[in-house]
């Protein structure tokens, strides 16, 4: 989330100085690229040498400063940011903020930019506490700044209270968050535009084959992961058709939903929406097979074998894959238990998908009957994107995204 974002850290005269060195070390080692802007009284804690080091940039110690990179203009930094954060901040800078002072490179750069402001108090807990601080604070909060509260502790001054400056990991952890959400949102909003008014078809849950009136073949699947991605299509304004074989799960509010049991039914309703459909996709886990007579009444245990001749059952996708028109998008599953990327690239090709979402059903947390799942997504181009283990509800934006590229 922090690659290449523009962080600009502004170090003021605390002791908790120091803890901002390993902050901006991890947001370096995270891709950031890390600017430091240190106020005169910083520079008694930590010397200018140190950041430099650290961030890999020249350091701003001076609204005089001619530092080559930011082409000179004292609001460079003001307008390179994407997130500007003051750690520690104590009391003077932030009475300074309140009031829109201007009188060092820091409190500049803070009037001149456009991008979030994180405040990170840290100081002694009467000075937090005072009511001229907290005022102070209030202020800022109401201009939209962001307020990371320190802890409470013992304090450089030797007392214990509030004023302690969180670690350097609770801090980068907020701003990574901060990104993540954003990152999120954005993401969110493209997909809602793109998705909007779009007809697809979701399949889900197992079918059921039947062997007798009471008994039939049937596997793990629950409709967690192909109600999710129902349910995602749903929100982002999409016209769902979600046909399922039997599940507990309730299926999402504003889908035409269709239950089947067994894979023929599933073929029928496939095929009769297929041909106004924008996008398909198959999360489905249909029986490959079907008892060839099912008995009429239930099968006694009278014998000490029962054989069943089974049948194959219509490759449902591999039938879609073949009447698939321009524009149409077919995304299959592909549930494995050994070799998992070579067989899902098999199916891709031999039922002319676009996409596949292979999942490893032997890994813990993946595949049937979770909440979770760790899938690889592999494109027909070639691409193979691997995604880390994710709630079946996240994966499913996930993967209307890259379907959403394909359209
Ligand atoms: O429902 P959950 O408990 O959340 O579990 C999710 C899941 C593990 C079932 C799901 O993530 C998954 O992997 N679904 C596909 C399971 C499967 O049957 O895979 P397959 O490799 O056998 O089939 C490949 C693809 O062809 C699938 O898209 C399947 O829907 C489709 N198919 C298979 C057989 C058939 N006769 N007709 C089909 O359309």
């Amino acid at each position: 989330m922090l690659q290449d974002k523009n962080i600009i850290i502004g170090v003021t005269g605390g002791i908790a100085a120091y803890k901002t060195v390993e902050l901006v070390s991890r947001l370096r080692k995270s891709g950031a690229n890390v600017h430091v802007i240190m106020t005169q009284g910083a520079q008694n804690f930590v010397t200018e040498l140190t950041f430099r080091e650290i961030s890999g940039h020249p350091v701003v110690t001076s609204m005089w400063d001619r530092v080559q990179e930011f082409k000179v203009e004292h609001i460079a930094l003001a307008q390179l940011a994407d997130m500007v954060v003051i750690a520690p901040a104590t009391a003077n800078i932030l009475a300074k903020m309140a009031i829109g002072m201007a009188d060092d490179m820091l409190t500049t750069t803070v009037l001149a930019t456009k991008a979030p402001v994180l405040v990170v108090p840290a100081m002694n807990s009467n000075m937090y506490t005072n009511p001229a601080t907290q005022q102070n604070i209030g202020i800022l909060k109401d201009r939209g700044m962001l307020v990371l509260e320190p802890a409470s502790g013992h304090l450089a001054c030797g007392t214990a209270g509030i004023g302690r400056m969180p670690e350097a990991a609770e801090i980068f952890d907020y701003i990574a968050n901060y990104f993540a959400e954003g990152r999120e949102q954005q993401d969110r909003e493209e997909l809602l535009a793109k998705l909007k008014g779009k007809k697809v078809l979701v399949t889900a849950a197992g079918t059921r084959e039947p062997i007798d009136p009471v008994r039939y073949i049937g596997n793990r699947s629950s409709g967690k992961m192909g109600y999710a991605i129902a349910e995602a299509a749903v929100k982002c304004g999409a016209k769902v058709v979600l046909i399922s074989g039997p599940s507990s799960l309730q299926p999402p509010a504003g889908a035409e939903f269709i239950p089947v049991e067994s894979a023929r039914e599933m073929r029928q309703h496939v095929l009769e929406h297929f041909p106004n459909t924008d996008v398909v996709i198959k999360a489905a886990a249909v029986a490959d097979y079907r008892v060839r007579d099912v008995a009429e009444n239930k099968i006694k245990k009278d014998d000490e074998e029962l054989v069943l001749v089974l049948d194959k059952n219509p490759d449902i996708l591999k039938e879609l894959g073949q009447l698939k028109k321009p524009g149409q998008i077919l995304v299959g599953f592909a549930a494995e238990t050994q070799n998992l990327l070579q067989y899902a690239k098999g199916k891709l090709e031999k039922k002319n998908l676009d996409m596949i979402v292979a999942n490893d059903v032997t890994k813990p947390q993946a595949g049937f009957n979770t909440d979770t799942n760790l899938i690889k997504l592999l494109g027909r181009d070639g691409s193979v994107e691997e995604l880390p283990l994710m709630s079946k509800k996240e994966l499913a934006y996930i993967i209307w995204q890259r379907v959403m590229k394909l359209l």
